[in-house]
């Protein structure tokens, strides 16, 4: 991760194709920027959603836990309510002004998800948003479906798991999201609940994705490990076997310090994973809850300070990787990739996340095209 190649004072040739064809030696351009990096990709976020729990933050301030408020029917509970009383435009609306801003901060490549219906028709009025939402907004979008990211109101578990079961075939048959996604954690969806319902979702082909000993190590990451999940999540609480299980393993880590950092959390244990060989992918999880902020700056700026990132494993992580992660072939600024670059007015990588309130980003490009 830490193998980052620089050129200087180079031309990069994006074909009509919008693919890199050529990085050659400074003739001439058409844009031209301080420094130039792959775009960014997010792997983790829980667009589309609506409304803020700020109050939820004084109440974590004056001592409740993220867990204690969900558990009182606050939280995950509080933002499913209010998606499920909003209309398809009304969500949609919020989820194209999100990830307008993402484009504006240089990230192309975003990772949306269900998980706030926690109803048949509130987790499809989702994903239905998210596919709606591709063909609006020129970023590259991966729906995952979290059907199990709450347990239901009506503390009526089996039945609940039994549905969003079922449900897995629509979503199949109505291909509405690619990755499959669980809440696997103390208090939500310990990994023998779920055993059935990951099964049935691979044999549906969809890929595996776990929120992962976010709150305590409940062995989720040995159960995602076990079952080849694309990716464990947030892992802030797992132990050195798992790492050594993670290594061994095509699974990736995402690490999103921006969630330890509004939740008062410890941070996950990202200098180890990445020394033992894991791959780690960066993500915002911006949400209404545990991480309301977006800015790949700030995650970054985290990453480096309290995950002891270097800023070449950052930059890997937040392009690379990413990519891979949501299977773009993006992310490498090499002939054959695609044309997602970001051009920006420093010279210097690290000014970002140090001043990180700045939007260095002066050009986004997609495939070659410029959105921003
Ligand atoms: O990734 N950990 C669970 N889910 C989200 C939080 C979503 C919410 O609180 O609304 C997370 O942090
Ligand atoms: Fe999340």
């Amino acid at each position: 991760m830490r193998k980052v190649q620089e050129y200087l004072d180079v031309d990069i040739v994006i074909d009509s194709d919008g693919k890199i064809s050529d990085i050659r030696k400074h003739k001439s351009a058409d844009l031209r920027a301080r420094l130039v990096t792959p775009a960014l990709f997010d792997t983790h976020t829980h667009i589309p959603f609506i409304g803020s729990r700020a109050f939820e933050f004084l109440m974590r301030t004056r001592g409740k836990s993220y867990i204690d408020i969900l558990a009182a029917g606050g939280g995950i509970h509080y933002t499913a309510k209010l998606v499920n009383g909003a209309s398809f435009d009304e969500l949609l609306s919020i989820a194209e002004r999100h990830v307008r801003k993402f484009l504006q901060h240089g990230v192309v490549g975003i990772e949306c998800k269900s998980g706030y219906g926690l109803s048949v028709e509130g987790e499809l009025k989702q994903l239905e948003v998210i596919n709606h939402l591709k063909s609006i907004v020129p970023a590259k979008l991966v729906s995952t479906f979290l059907g199990l990211h709450a347990k239901p109101v009506d503390g009526n578990v089996e039945s609940y798991l039994k549905t969003m079961q079922e449900l897995l075939l629509v979503i199949r048959e109505r291909n509405l999201a690619r990755f499959v996604d669980a809440f696997c954690d103390k208090g939500v969806y310990e990994p023998s609940m779920i055993e059935e319902f990951v099964n049935e979702a691979k044999s549906l082909e969809f890929e595996l994705r776990l929120h992962a000993d976010e709150i305590a190590n409940v062995g989720a990451t040995k159960f995602g490990v076990k079952h080849g999940a694309r990716s464990v999540d947030h892992v802030l609480k797992v132990t050195e076997e798992d790492v050594e299980l993670l290594s061994n393993s095509e699974t990736m880590a995402v690490l999103m310090p921006t969630t330890s950092f509004y939740l008062g959390e410890t941070y996950a244990p990202a200098r180890l994973m990445i020394d033992k060989g894991v791959a780690v992918a960066l993500g915002s999880d911006f949400n209404p809850g545990s991480s309301p902020i977006f800015q790949p700056s700030f995650v970054m700026h985290l990453a480096i300070r309290f995950l002891g990132m270097e800023p070449e494993e950052v930059l890997t992580a937040y392009t690379y990787n990413g990519a891979v992660l949501l299977g773009f072939d993006s992310g490498v600024i090499a002939p054959g990739f695609a044309g997602d670059l970001v051009l920006w007015s420093t010279n210097e990588f690290l000014d970002i996340p140090y001043m990180f309130q700045e939007n260095f980003v002066e050009h986004v490009l997609v495939d070659g095209r410029l959105v921003f």
